[in-house]
């Protein structure tokens, strides 16, 4: 039996991933508590919004407020997804501890989220992780698309890799595996991660699973085996991705964090609270929260 990390850290990007996402708009106050209920929940790593297009993604058109509601809890680190120069500059006033570059292993995926091809998209990333380097704050990258894409069909491992090379180039310090519409496996998951590690360290490499096909949890323990031990994971299962259509949500938090608790793997986090913060935006979106955990937990709660 392989011996798995003792600790696990999750980020929780219910916020960014899965509120950018909804159809109907949410209040800045009920992203402002969730952040608030994520923290005291013991999320240590959230991501709170993103600076970019207001044309492109509405739901995050509030981004500064969000950012300048929240009362920060020391100990918290609070990211953001930065696309180019005018996301970093509106960005910067807002004093992230992290911003997040985000690209594609797949061309068409860039052109439809990004707008422009891998290449291009690396050449406008260049400057916003200079500047944020400069300015003393963390760069990571999001390599969406690694284990499938809407638009190309498979991706393959020689695909991620050039772009996680490419990222490393230019000064990216950390580096995300995303799945972004669910359709990856235990093996594959395992392959696109050991590219990375090729050129980042353990520490500084996370998987972000979207659970469409319900593999996320999967792919996630396929990935503790091989001691990797930083997660996304969103709040309720929120989220998808505006041009990723019919991809669900992210991993719900509440999932990991019920399936690390029972491995014996710390987090820090408090499910109890944790279920709480996830029924409190499930109630402002007005859905019950995807997380299978959630539900159970918070029926059981209905007959105590
Ligand atoms: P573009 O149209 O090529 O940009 O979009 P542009 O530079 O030509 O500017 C066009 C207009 O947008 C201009 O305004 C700019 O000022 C404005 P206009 O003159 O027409 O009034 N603009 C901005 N406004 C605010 N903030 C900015 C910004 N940049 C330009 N930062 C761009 C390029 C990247 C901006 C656009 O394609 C965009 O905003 N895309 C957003 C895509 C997105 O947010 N997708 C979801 C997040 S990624 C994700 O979910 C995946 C992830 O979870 C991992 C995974 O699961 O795979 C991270
Ligand atoms: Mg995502």
């Amino acid at each position: 039996m392989s011996v798995l990390p003792s600790k696990v850290t999750l980020v929780d990007v219910g916020p960014r991933d899965g509120l950018q996402n909804e159809s109907a708009p949410v209040s800045t106050d009920a992203k402002v508590e969730l952040v608030h209920r994520l923290q005291s929940a013991g999320c240590r790593e959230i991501e709170v919004t993103s600076y970019v297009s207001p044309k492109w993604v509405p739901q995050m058109a509030d981004n500064h407020a969000v950012m300048s509601g929240v009362r920060r809890a020391p100990g918290v680190r609070y990211s953001v997804l930065t696309p180019n120069m005018k996301g970093l500059d509106a960005a910067l006033l807002d004093r992230p501890d992290e911003i997040v570059v985000f690209g594609a292993a797949t061309e068409a995926f860039s052109q439809r989220n990004i707008n422009c091809g891998i290449e291009e998209s690396i050449e406008r990333f260049r400057p916003v992780v200079a500047a944020a380097l400069a300015a003393g704050i963390k760069v990571r990258c999001a390599v969406s698309c690694a284990l499938g894409c809407p638009y190309q069909g498979e991706v393959t491992p020689d695909e991620v890799e050039r772009v996680v090379v490419l990222m490393k180039g230019i000064g990216v310090q950390h580096c995300g595996i995303a799945d972004t519409i669910g359709v990856g496996t235990p093996r594959k998951a395992q392959a696109a991660i050991e590219r990375a590690l090729k050129h980042f360290p353990l520490h500084e490499v996370s998987g972000h699973f979207h659970d469409t096909y319900g593999q996320a949890l999967a792919n996630i323990y396929a990935c503790l085996e091989m001691g990797l031990h930083t997660f996304d994971a969103s709040v309720a299962g929120l989220g998808g991705c505006p041009y990723a259509k019919g991809a669900t949500g992210n991993v719900a938090s509440e999932d990991v964090v019920f399936m690390l608790d029972g491995l014996g793997i710390e987090t820090g986090i408090d499910l109890g609270r944790l279920v709480d913060a996830g029924a409190f935006i499930s109630g402002v979106i007005g859905r019950p929260p995807v997380s299978r955990v959630a539900r159970a937990l918070l029926s059981k709660r209905a007959v105590a």
